[in-house]
């Protein structure tokens, strides 16, 4: 996820802005740039991966006196990662920074082309700085064409925008993306896309609402909505980097299944349109000839690839089989060339989902990866990615990683049944409705989180946790229950449902818990007999379903949308949210669990 800061006053403006990007490193980014506006000069540099390229380019520059700064890391989602596309973006006289997705870029660059306006970049942002400088064209005041700009654009934004026409001021909007506007006692102006950033600098903050914009200069900020200047709402700071980073949640876990609802927006931005999805530069013609999936992963990637495998062959008819990278790689595996490669990873950098990659290379076959780190090394191998934009995982218990990896491989089912002809339109257009319901799913309901916490205390003891589900279900039932074991270090297992009686079932007692999910949407009377099997062997059964079901001991009542997938994703942050709290009650150390590392890079 891209990151934004920005200066204006008298220090020096390069150090401020490299220190605040540095905050943001943990958002994610595969370029940085600024653009420093100082008496008559801007000057501005950029550069390709990690922030101390952009300090080597930076070592001689020096920016002390007044002036203003503006600082950007980007996260690819138009255009490769490279120089061109990173920000700033230059018109003639002024610069821009942006976060976000302008969903109606496409159009205003075609018009801004026929003014005789001409692009450098890739990128959706540039047309923001273009559009403004086409507004002073026409005579307007530096705020008004910038105002004017902002009622052009539709889609997600943070912006800040330095102009020579203007040089006392930095013009701001914000719109479904995080923007942050803080001031010093000594009359400085800081923006930030997080709070880190602005910690031994601004005192007292705004965290601008959606659809505003305006402008700031020394000691003066001016927020407007609707042009209506706004009375700011300022805060006071908190001074701690941690609980800044943790934005006031215990733990990263807890801020990362919280913020699973705007990660799922930054994952569908921009490739979702009414009737189609849009994967990102992959060409259609790469999905030729293909007549089978093969996904291979680990952990909770593996979750998300067995998960996907249902959609695969249900909603787009392709024939899918899924191996954990571990055993695939050993297991002489047969490949055949129209075999699409699938590899899942949060980190990009697992060494035997690397290796089963490789080995895919090898024998020839197109490869694709969903990854949620840019430039990693399975990124760099594949021959066509899918970013999930979930923004850097902290909790070393993967949450908002699987959510987005799944939400991705869900398009790219829609998208290949597509292709194959197998998707009719008006499925296409109903599976992204429900598509875009996803991110509100995954707002966490606080009553829920409450009956958890209060639910936990029942469940530290005991012989094991079972976990069981059916069809799409059971790979949630795998996840509930390996994010159980690695945080509480309680024995648990994910099982289809109806397969306990085969085996299993010999364990229940009253010591052995169940979690059953029960969806309305998906074989619930199925799952329901199988659960009374269970109950009436005397284990204690704790059920999430929108249905009342008496025999349960313990009920989460879930809302029971029409749909599998939202059924799924709610249930999927319940049972992310029981691990969390049957691990605090344990006392563990739920970011860093006793054993486990975030990234595998060992056999
Ligand atoms: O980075 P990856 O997605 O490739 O990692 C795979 C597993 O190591 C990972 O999912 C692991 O299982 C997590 N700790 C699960 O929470």
């Amino acid at each position: 996820m891209c990151g934004i800061v920005g200066y204006i006053g008298e220090k020096e403006k390069k150090k401020i802005i490299l220190k605040g990007l540095k905050e943001l490193e943990y958002r994610g980014y595969d370029s940085a740039g600024m653009a420093i506006l100082k008496g008559n000069d801007i000057t501005h540099f950029k550069a390709v991966g990690k922030l101390k390229n952009l300090e080597e380019k930076t070592k001689n520059f020096t920016s002390e006196g007044f002036g203003l700064a503006i600082g950007h890391t980007r996260w690819a989602t138009h255009g490769k990662p490279n120089e061109i596309n990173a920000h700033p973006h230059l018109g003639e006289y002024s610069y821009v920074i942006h976060n976000g997705i302008i969903e109606n870029h496409q159009e205003l660059k075609n018009e801004l082309q026929e003014k005789g306006f001409s692009f450098l970049s890739q990128t959706d942002s540039e047309v923001i700085v273009h559009l403004f400088e086409m507004f002073i064209k026409e005579g307007f005041g530096a705020f008004e064409a910038f105002e004017k700009t902002v009622k052009k654009l539709q889609g997600a934004y943070a912006i800040l925008l330095i102009s020579k026409v203007d040089k006392e001021k930095i013009f701001f909007a914000k719109n479904l993306v995080p923007l942050i506007v803080g001031k010093s006692s000594e009359n400085e102006i800081f923006f930030s896309s997080s709070d880190a950033p602005l910690i031994g600098y601004a005192q007292d903050v705004v965290y601008l609402h959606d659809k505003t914009y305006g402008y700031a200069q020394k000691g003066e900020i001016n927020i407007y909505e609707n042009s209506v200047l706004q009375k700011p709402k300022f805060k006071k700071l908190s001074i701690s980097k941690l609980s800044a980073q943790k934005e006031g949640f215990r733990f990263f876990m807890e801020k990362e299944i919280y913020e699973q609802s705007a990660v799922a927006s930054e994952t569908l931005m921009g490739r979702v349109q009414k009737n189609r999805v849009i994967l990102d530069d992959i060409d259609d013609s790469f999905f030729n000839e293909i007549n089978e999936i093969k996904i291979c992963a680990c952990g909770t990637s593996y979750h998300a690839a067995l998960a996907s495998s249902y959609l695969f062959e249900r909603v787009s008819k392709i024939k899918c089989s899924v191996e954990i990278a571990s055993e695939f790689r050993y297991k002489e595996p047969l490949l055949k060339n129209d075999t699409l490669f699938i590899v899942i990873s949060q980190s990009g950098e697992t060494a035997d989902t690397l290796q089963a990659l490789k080995m895919a290379k090898k024998a020839g076959l197109k490869t694709l990866a969903v990854c949620n780190v840019d430039n990693s090394s399975i990124v760099r191998i594949s021959d066509e990615i899918l970013l999930t934009r979930a923004g850097i995982e902290k909790g070393v218990a993967s949450t908002k990683a699987f959510t987005t990896q799944f939400i991705v491989l869900w398009m790219l089912a829609l998208k290949l049944g597509e292709l194959k002809g197998n998707l009719g339109q008006n499925i296409v257009e109903s599976e992204i409705e429900t598509l875009l319901k996803v991110p509100a799913v995954l707002k966490v309901d606080e009553k829920i989180h409450e009956k958890i916490r209060r639910l936990s205390k029942r469940y530290l003891h005991g012989h094991g946790f079972f976990f069981i589900g059916r069809d799409l279900f059971f790979p949630l039932a795998l996840e509930g229950a390996l994010k159980l074991k690695e945080i509480s270090y309680l024995h648990a297992e994910g099982y289809p449902a109806g397969e306990m009686k085969h085996g299993p079932i010999a364990l229940a007692d009253s010591e052995l818990f169940t979690v059953a999910l029960m969806p309305k949407t998906m074989l619930y009377d199925k799952v329901k007999s199988n659960v009374e099997e269970l109950s009436a062997r005397d284990a204690t059964i704790l059920a999430l379903s929108p249905l009342e079901f008496d025999i349960a001991d313990d009920f989460i009542k879930t809302k029971g949308y029409d749909h599998p997938m939202l059924e799924f994703f709610e249930m999927s942050v319940i049972v992310q949210l029981l691990a969390l709290e049957i691990s605090v009650r344990l006392g563990n150390d739920v970011d860093m669990p006793r054993n486990l590392a975030k990234s595998v890079t060992v056999e």
